[in-house]
């Protein structure tokens, strides 16, 4: 084997047109989903303060927001709904006409270019901002399985072009896909919030979509960041109770878990830049403590070398319009 000074690793680096040759991963636009807050009124653009560039949209400004989302070549939106009434069962989750149903309808009737993906939870819609129903302080499988079915069949029959439940219930996969068929809805796929861990990234998620549970936590349901094989099993449940993309959440901290997961797999694994990722990065940016764009390219890049064939962010605008600037 040739050493030093036959062997010159930099001979590659010295020029930005040999670097562009040999890089290994490359960012596309097509790799991005773009999280969207849709709340009730009308003419509503409120901030996220924890987020800033990140706004909760009423339906009429949700749609104009998905125009330029699609004009700018992203391909896909998720969506997250705030309702105007929350309740002990999360009624307007799987209401025909709850604000995610009505606000899919909307797009879909000015849109046909933009993937409509919907996070499928209950968290947003009860009124204790648990993921399910709760028998005293405990929250139920079983029982908020079925809801949760419900409420994917809603909206599928809204419109929704994806279904991601986000629950991390037991069982939920294979009764989501069952109820889908049965209803006719066989060419839904899901992708499965498979690997879900119980995170403090999350914090600024929950100011947007006003879904702070009222007592306790969620770590009886999603996952103890200390487990890498108990993701790879429940990646491999999900897989086989029909999961067609596995999801990885949050993505920069468990860079390792999807790697682990694509390798052992193969599966489309899709990664969760979640809102603490984006929150510090962006604070670090307006300080002027970190090169805002930079950072951002280098953390989806990351990702993506990690093996992750797609990402949520709410970066994507950014990182499309950085796209279309590098013509990349
Ligand atoms: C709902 C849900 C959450 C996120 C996505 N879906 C919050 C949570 O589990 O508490 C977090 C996304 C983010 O932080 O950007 N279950
Ligand atoms: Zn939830």
């Amino acid at each position: 084997m040739a050493n030093y000074p036959t062997k010159r690793l930099r001979r590659l680096r010295y020029n930005p047109l040999v670097r562009d040759l040999v890089r290994e991963t490359e960012l596309s636009k097509n790799d991005l989903i773009y999280p969207l807050f849709v709340v009730p009124g009308t003419k509503v653009k409120n901030e996220v303060k924890s987020m800033p560039g990140v706004f909760q949209f009423s339906i009429d400004t949700l749609v104009e927001e998905c125009k330029e989302v699609a004009a700018l070549g992203i391909p896909g939106i998720i969506l997250f709904g705030i309702p105007e009434h929350k309740d002990e069962q999360g009624s307007e989750a799987y209401d025909p006409n709850g604000i995610i149903q009505r606000a899919i309808r909307a797009i879909k009737a000015e849109i046909n270019n933009l993937l409509v993906i919907t996070d499928v939870c209950l968290c947003e819609y009860t009124s204790h901002g648990h993921c399910g129903l709760l028998n005293g302080e405990e929250i139920l499988n079983d029982e908020t399985v079925s809801l949760l079915a419900k409420e994917a069949i809603s909206h599928a029959e809204a419109g929704a072009d994806i279904i991601a439940p986000s629950d991390m219930m037991d069982g939920r996969i294979a009764a989501i896909r069952k109820a889908l068929d049965y209803k006719g809805f066989t060419k839904i796929p899901i992708i499965s919030y498979a690997a879900k861990f119980a995170s403090g990234y999350y914090g600024p998620f929950r100011e947007a979509a006003d879904s702070t549970p009222a007592f306790g936590d969620r770590r009886s349901h999603q996952m103890d960041s200390a487990n890498a094989n108990e993701a790879l099993r429940e990646v491999e449940t999900d897989i086989e109770e029909g999961a067609d993309i596995v999801m990885v959440k949050p993505a920069g901290p468990y860079l390792d878990i999807i790697r682990q997961v694509k390798d052992k797999f193969g599966m489309p694994t899709c990664a969760y830049q979640v809102s603490g990722e984006y929150a510090m990065i962006k604070a670090a940016g307006i300080n002027g403590w970190i090169d805002e764009e930079r950072v951002m390219i280098e953390s989806l890049v990351a990702i993506k070398r990690a093996g992750a064939d797609m990402f949520l962010t709410y970066f994507a605008k950014d990182a499309a319009r950085y796209l279309d600037k590098t013509k990349k």
